[in-house]
């Protein structure tokens, strides 16, 4: 089943858009930080890098094959202004497998715009994406990112050990899933309380 999500998708505290070529400074600010690239497979990336990725994510915004994905900026509703990024993967069409991922500025980190943004984005992939499974992996050490799963409820299922070279060193990777039935029950448990 092809998704293509009625855009934006409202949170309480946030807008899931498009991207548009007006983001290119926005995401510059964050895509330009060591400290931000340092567990993603890009290193820093350069103004004229951030204008190539922002021209390709404006066109990823509707699934309708496997390895698809749809990117999209999260902005604060508040202010309008874009404090990062989610993705959702068409993983395998058959098995209905999907993968999220996340980079936010991190000006804007620790006020759970991760945890709520990507709330949304299960809430699609599950929902209109009718998905079974999805996932999220991460280095070991990245903290950030593994805390913000276990939020979402993910079930830590793997740590591969030296299974890849990540930057020329050994990689050490956890991955995370939720099943279709488990997001359904915390679901209900939410709407409950
Ligand atoms: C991974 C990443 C998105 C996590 O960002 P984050 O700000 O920690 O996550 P959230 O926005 O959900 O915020 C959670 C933090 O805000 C706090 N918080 C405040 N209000 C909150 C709320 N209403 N709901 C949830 N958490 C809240 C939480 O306690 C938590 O803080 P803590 O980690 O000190 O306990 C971020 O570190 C990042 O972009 N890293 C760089 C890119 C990257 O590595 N991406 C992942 C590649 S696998």
């Amino acid at each position: 089943m092809a998704l293509y999500p009625n855009y934006p998708l409202q949170t309480e505290r946030l807008r899931l858009r498009p991207f548009t070529r007006g983001d290119v400074d926005a995401v510059f600010a964050y895509r330009r930080r060591e400290d931000v690239a340092l567990y993603l497979f890009d290193g820093p990336l350069s103004r004229e890098e951030c204008a190539l990725a922002v021209q390709q994510r404006i066109g990823q915004i509707a699934l309708e094959g496997e390895g698809d994905k749809v990117v999209l900026g999260v902005e604060l509703a508040s202010s309008g202004a874009l404090i990062g990024e989610v993705s959702l993967i068409w993983r395998n069409v058959d098995a209905r497998q999907g993968e999220i991922g996340w980079i936010f500025d991190p000006a804007y980190q620790g006020h759970g715009y991760a945890t709520e943004a990507a709330n949304a984005l299960l809430d699609l992939g599950f929902g209109p994406g009718d998905m079974h499974r999805i996932a999220a992996r991460c280095d070991v050490r990245n903290i950030a990112s593994w805390r913000l799963m276990d939020r979402l409820g993910m079930r830590r299922e793997a740590h591969f050990r030296e299974h890849a070279l990540f930057k020329n060193q050994w990689d050490e990777e956890f991955v995370y899933a939720i099943l279709w039935q488990e997001w359904h029950s915390r679901r209900e448990v939410s709407n409950a309380g």
